[in-house]
Parts: C-alpha cells; structure tokens; sequence
C-alpha cells in the first residue's frame, strides 16, 4: 500500500492546495498529534469518505501544554505515524514549530485565539490556556490546508464543542465531522496517553468508563444531581485513580445542567492515573428528571 507523501512546510502545502483546486478535488483534514492509535485511523477512514484527497497533520502544539505538563515526554513517533497511514492518508503535514507560528523566528508573540468562559471549565480549569493553544492551533492548520472538512473524536468532548463554535463564529467554510469515541473490549477509550499507563494503572484507568456507564445506566429514571454522585461513587472503588471532575453538561452549552434538567445530556470525566490524565466522554440521548 503506497505511503502517504510527507510535507514539512506551510509553503508546500499551498502549492499542493492550488494544484487541487485547480482540479476541483476537495480536501479532509484530520488534526493530530501523532502517536497514532485506531481512533485516529478511524477519522482518517471517515475522512476518506468525505473528501478526494486526505491530508492528516502531525504536530505537538507547545502552545496547548502548560508548565510541568508532558509536552516533552509526548510521544513523537512520525515514520511508524506514517507507516500507520499507508493506503489511508494521501499527505501527512508534519511541520515543525516554526512553519506553524512564524512569528516565533522574530521573536514576536503568537496572536491567540480566545476559547472565552467554555475554555475554563473541565479540562480548562486543570489546564489554563490549553484551549487557547487548541484553537490557536487549529485555526492556523486551517488557514494552512483550508479543508472543505475536518474530522474530529468525540472522546475531545469540550475541543469539539469549542471549534465547532470558532467554525460557525469565523464563518469558515468547513463541514465539522465528529466521529464516536474507539474503545478497547474493555471499554478504555483509545488515547495516545495510554501508552504511559503502567499494567496496574491500566486496569484502574477502568474507572472512567465504568462510571460513565454507571451514570447511562441510571440516566432514564434518576435527575443530575443522583448521577453526578453515581459516577462520582464508582472511583471510590479505584484507589490508584484521582478523579478531576465528572459532570452532567448539556451539550448546547457546554454548561453543567440544573437537577430538573430533561434532555440530551453529556457525560465528562477526567481523572489522573499515577501521573497520566485520561478524559473519557458519553453522550446520553435523554436525561429525565
Ligand atoms: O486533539 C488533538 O490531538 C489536538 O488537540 C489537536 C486538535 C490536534 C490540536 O493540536
């Protein structure tokens, strides 16, 4: 199966995106990391299905990690990235730092994106800026590649909500595809953080879907506040697992949903396992009070 090609710049990229204008030929863009697992293949798999030509980026964004957080130690693992892309991905952007934030090589500061009040709940709230960095980011990949559609998981409950919310407040021509989280047989949501967990921290990284599936059990006869404790009351059973927050938003918003709340719902979990932070994510059809 034919590797995808590998392009380094933003110039390269351009190039490549007129020739394919040119032709007519659309573009799916899938926003990584790298460290690739099943999940990532299945966004490409989805990709494919939505566009002529697909191209994964592959870039650690400093600007989404804070201090003593592990952006050093994240995983960098481009030729096996790109050998796990052979007969899925037709480029791979692997830029480096400079290419995606030029105004770095003058020393001037990166304008930010603003995630506003969502970007400091949950995930925002243990990690200051993260969604700043986020969007920053992807709006830059964006403005690079200018997709006609991008393919994101749904495991990113809260990165979904916030971009999805900076395509349609941009304006950007950009058809947003979120696909359902992969999971392990045991239920592990597939992260390429699970790579750090030791064999004992893996059986307790358990908690979190057990708890969300705590909380979907319940979900049709018990109001917010019962389920928030249900899924609370599962990682007292996981000693080895610091639960961050598990909470009930109501996906419109990104807001946690009062005790009477009746309707779609999602279910947010974070939590710390030895040193790694796991987040997991299930989105209840109903909730009724
Ligand atoms: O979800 C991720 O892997 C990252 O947050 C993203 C969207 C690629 C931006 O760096």
């Amino acid at each position: 199966m034919a590797l995808p090609h590998v392009l380094h710049t933003a110039s390269e990229v351009a190039t490549l995106r007129h020739q394919l204008s040119e032709q007519g030929r659309t573009v799916a863009l899938v926003p990584t990391m790298g460290a690739l697992h099943a999940g990532h293949l299945a966004l490409v798999d989805r990709a494919r299905e939505l566009a002529d030509v697909v191209i994964v980026s592959i870039f650690v964004n400093p600007l989404q990690f804070g201090a003593g957080e592990d952006f050093d130690r994240y995983p960098r693992t481009l030729d096996a990235d790109v050998a796990a892309l052979a007969g899925k991905a037709d480029f791979v952007f692997a830029p480096d730092v400079n290419e995606v934030y030029p105004e770095r090589i003058g020393g001037e500061p990166v304008p930010a994106k603003h995630a506003g009040v969502v970007g400091e709940n949950f995930e925002g709230a243990s990690r200051p800026g993260h969604f700043d960095g986020v969007l920053t980011v992807v709006a830059r990949l964006f403005d690079i590649v200018k997709p006609e559609v991008v393919v994101f998981g749904q495991k990113d409950a809260q990165q979904v909500f916030l971009i999805r919310n900076m395509i349609h407040q941009d304006g950007l021509p950009i058809r947003f595809e979120v696909i359902e989280t992969i999971r392990e047989v045991d239920g592990l949501a597939l992260s390429s953080r699970n790579r750090y967990l030791s064999e004992e921290e893996r059986a307790a990284a358990l908690a979190l879907p057990h708890a969300l599936l705590a909380v979907a059990r319940h979900a049709l006869h018990s109001p917010a506040g019962e389920l928030r404790e249900v899924g609370r009351e599962v990682f007292e059973q996981y000693p080895l697992v610091r639960l961050d927050y598990l909470d009930i938003v109501d996906p419109t918003t990104f807001q946690p949903v009062s005790n009477d709340y009746q309707g779609p719902a999602t279910v947010v979990v974070a939590a710390v396992v030895g040193t790694t932070r796991l987040i997991d994510t299930e989105n209840l059809e109903r909730l009724h009070a």
